[in-house]
This record gives C-alpha cells, sequence and structure tokens, in this order.
C-alpha cells in the first residue's frame, strides 16, 4: 500500500495559488493537490469553483484531487473533470444517483470518489465499492479546515479496510480532517492509504518538509 499525501489548499493563501502548489511540488512532494470546493449550502462556508480549478490545473503539475462539499454533485461534478480534475470526490449523502455519478466521472477520464461524513456509515455502500477508485472517510465534520480529528472514525476506517480487501478491490482509503504528526499513525495503523493534510502542511514554516515528515510517518 503506497502512502500518497495530498495537502489541502484551503489552509494555503487563496491569493497565490500557484506559489503555494509549487511550494508542495517535486520528487518527494505531494502526490495530489487536495481542493475543497463548499458551495455554503452543503456546508457553511465558501471557497472556490470550477474557474479556479481550471487555473490552478493550468499552474501546476501536481495533479488535482478535487473534494466536492456541495449540493447536487451530480450537476456539477463532471464539470470539475473537464477543468482539469485527476479525481473528483462527490459526497454520498448529497448525490442523487451515486452509481450513474462515479460511472459518468470515470467515462470522462477522471477517478471517480465518494465521501462519507463523519455519521455516515459505510455498509450501505458497500456494494458500490467496485464503482470506485477511492473512498473518502472524514474524520472531522466537512466545511472548515484545522478542526481536532475524530478518534471515533478509526473504526470505521478498520471496518473499510476490510471491505477493500474481503472484495479483492485496489480502491484508495483516504482520511481528511485534523490529519498531523499526531495523528497520521493512527490514521495509517487502521488501513488509510491516502492523507489530507491542510493546516499540518500550510500551517507549518516549511510545507515541502512538513509533506516528506508525514509521509515517514504514514510509512513506518
Ligand atoms: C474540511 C476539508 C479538509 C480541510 C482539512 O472540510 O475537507 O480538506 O482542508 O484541513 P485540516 O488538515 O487542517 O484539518
Ligand atoms: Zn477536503
Amino acid at each position: 500500500m503506497a502512502v500518497q499525501i495530498n495537502p489541502s489548499i484551503l489552509s494555503a493563501d487563496f491569493a497565490r495559488l500557484a506559489d503555494e502548489a509549487k511550494s508542495v511540488s517535486g520528487p518527494e512532494g505531494a502526490d495530489w493537490l487536495h481542493v475543497d470546493v463548499m458551495d455554503n449550502h452543503f456546508v457553511p462556508n465558501l471557497t472556490l469553483g470550477v474557474p479556479i480549478v481550471e487555473s490552478l490545473a493550468r499552474a501546476t503539475d501536481t495533479p488535482l484531487d478535487c473534494h466536492l462539499m456541495i449540493e447536487d454533485p451530480d450537476r456539477w461534478a463532471p464539470q470539475y473533470v473537464e477543468a482539469g480534475a485527476g479525481s473528483v470526490t462527490f459526497h454520498a449523502e448529497a448525490a442523487a444517483a451515486p452509481v450513474r455519478l462515479a460511472r459518468e466521472i470515470r467515462a470522462k477520464g477522471a477517478r471517480a470518489s465518494m465521501a462519507l461524513k463523519p455519521a455516515t456509515p459505510i455498509e450501505p455502500y458497500e456494494d458500490l465499492l467496485p464503482e470506485l477508485d477511492m473512498l473518502l472517510i472524514m474524520t472531522v465534520e466537512p466545511g472548515f479546515g484545522g478542526q481536532a480529528f475524530l478518534d471515533i472514525m478509526l473504526p470505521k476506517i478498520r471496518r473499510t479496510r476490510e471491505l477493500i480487501s474481503k472484495h479483492g478491490l485496489q480502491l484508495w482509503l483516504q482520511v481528511d480532517g485534523g490529519v498531523s504528526a499526531d495523528t497520521i499513525e493512527r490514521c495509517a495503523e487502521a488501513g488509510a492509504d491516502v492523507f489530507v493534510a491542510g493546516s499540518a502542511v500550510y500551517g507549518a514554516t516549511d510545507p515541502a518538509e512538513a509533506v516528506r515528515s508525514l509521509r515517514t510517518q504514514a510509512a513506518a
């Protein structure tokens, strides 16, 4: 299970996005840039949309991992693939037709991913897993960076890893929220292999070093 570290630009300086993306790129740098799209309806916060994703995709070689915290992803998610995202995550709680949507994202050429809020169980979605390239387990309530990691999500990460193994699937298991030097080892031990880190990377004096050090910890 290769470890991947995806810095979240939610904690970056939005006026300097291209530079902030560059600060974590390179051979030992970010595997993906995590881009949090919020619509002020699905979550109580507003960030950015398709035009900024388009610009960012042109400004960096690091592939974009777009996390859509929006209502009606069935309508909007395909536009993020067209904007240049390499991976698009929609929320299970918001999608009207998750299977159709995952197939559409894949057909347009991106990796399809589905996210679960803390109170959403994995079990009802077991049969959908083969339609996905990644599952995202939120380890905070979505909406803001810098929140405390929810330890109570560790059993869900463990159960999801077991389901992935039971079905012999290749999908990646991402964790997002409060992932830091203090919590990443617990997530890795529970079975996560893709780690989103916002404040732990962009709040550090040296973001590139923070990525390297998180990777070492997760792989230990
Ligand atoms: C929260 C977002 C996260 C956020 C994580 O709703 O989905 O991606 O940027 O920030 P940290 O790592 O600071 O918890
Ligand atoms: Zn996110």
